[in-house]
């Protein structure tokens, strides 16, 4: 059996990074795997949360999986904290995953920063809570941007040396899932830096919840360069982007990457669509595209904002779908490690 887990974190405006790069990929998975898609509110906590806006977050991932098109009767959707496992499993792992490991990880050095120090242990040890979501399911595959990559690396170490320390062939090596041209969505002012909630400037980002104005103003106002855009001939022989031209022209290459997952082309096709072409009528096309696929997406979430109860039971009974096949799992773990349960 093959099954898929992977998770979004309630820290605030879900943009177009988000759904490119995550959230729309999980759709298309229903068909071949049983899905697990997880609202990990104990990840958010490892850096500051308002109790409000973390209720209120995590009511928006829900509604953004549920508008993106999960569908919660064949589909898993859960908040993390309702089910204990991943938190009783993660301590476990903190115990098999060396600190070494942990030292390495690129994602707390740039989250933590120069403040080291002052980071909360929660966000040292984020790496043993992912690999328990991951594996008190027994997940065979991820779906993961580049950016967690060695995340889901450090779970394939935690797997094979729980594996090896008990001498037991329990959990299951899982795969990453690299999906999509356009999985990564860089902002919209400057080509460089990834499209981010934390950007001061909201004309940086497309949040999933803007309307077709707001859409419309942003492209249009993103940057571009003087040049017309670029041909097919611009790519390599798999069809891919070159780094190198990516970084001459990184606002173009972000726009028209944009453009082709919104409109579920290849670079060629959309490259041979606009050769030589300006970015004005370019950037008609683009809001064109993104109004129509993100414009109802957008609507249905504010609809289901104004619906707490209905999102909070869906919640409810994934968490006890979630627990049904988590706690069987962790009993196991409990007796593998030697936890006595009279
Ligand atoms: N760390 C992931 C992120 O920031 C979120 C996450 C938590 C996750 N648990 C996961 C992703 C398990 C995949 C699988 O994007």
């Amino acid at each position: 059996m093959k099954r898929i887990f992977s998770g979004v974190q309630p820290t605030g405006n879900l943009h177009l990074g988000n759904y490119l790069g995550a959230i729309r990929n999980f759709v298309g998975l229903q068909d071949d795997y049983e899905c697990i898609y997880c609202v990990v509110d104990l990840h958010a906590i490892t850096v500051w949360q308002d109790p409000e806006a973390l209720r209120a977050q995590t009511r928006e991932v829900t509604a953004a999986y549920l508008a993106a098109g999960i569908d919660p009767k064949r589909s898993i959707i859960f908040n993390q904290s309702q089910v204990s496992a991943h938190a009783e499993l993660a301590w476990i792992f903190n115990c098999v995953i060396r600190m070494g490991w942990l030292n390495r990880m690129t994602q707390f050095k740039e989250k933590a920063g120069k403040h080291r120090e002052n980071a909360s242990a929660g966000l040292f040890v984020y790496p043993s809570l992912m690999a328990a979501d991951i594996l008190a399911y027994k997940a065979t595959h991820v779906p993961v941007g580049d950016d967690q990559k060695q995340h889901l690396e450090l779970t394939r170490d935690t797997a094979q040396k729980f594996n090896n320390d008990y001498g037991v062939e329990f959990f299951p090596i899982t795969e990453p899932l690299i999906l999509g041209a356009a999985t990564r969505v860089m902002s919209l002012r400057d080509g460089s830096k990834k499209m981010s909630k934390s950007d001061p400037s909201d004309m940086s980002r497309i949040n999933m919840t803007d309307d077709s104005d707001a859409i419309a103003q942003k492209i249009r106002r993103a940057t571009t360069d003087p040049e017309l855009l670029p041909g097919p001939e611009a790519l390599d022989a798999e069809g891919q982007v070159p780094e190198e031209r990516r970084k001459e022209r990184p606002e173009a290459w972000n726009l028209l990457g944009i453009y082709a997952a919104l409109s579920d082309q290849n670079w060629a096709q959309v490259l041979a669509e606009f050769e030589g072409s300006q970015f004005s009528s370019f950037k008609k096309a683009l809001t064109e595209v993104a109004v129509e696929k993100l414009g109802p997406i957008g609507a249905e979430m504010k609809r289901l904002q104004q619906d707490a109860a209905y999102v909070d039971g869906i919640l409810k009974e994934g968490a006890e779908r979630a627990n049904a096949v988590a706690l069987p799992i962790l009993r196991e773990v409990q007796e593998i490690v030697g936890f006595l349960r009279p």
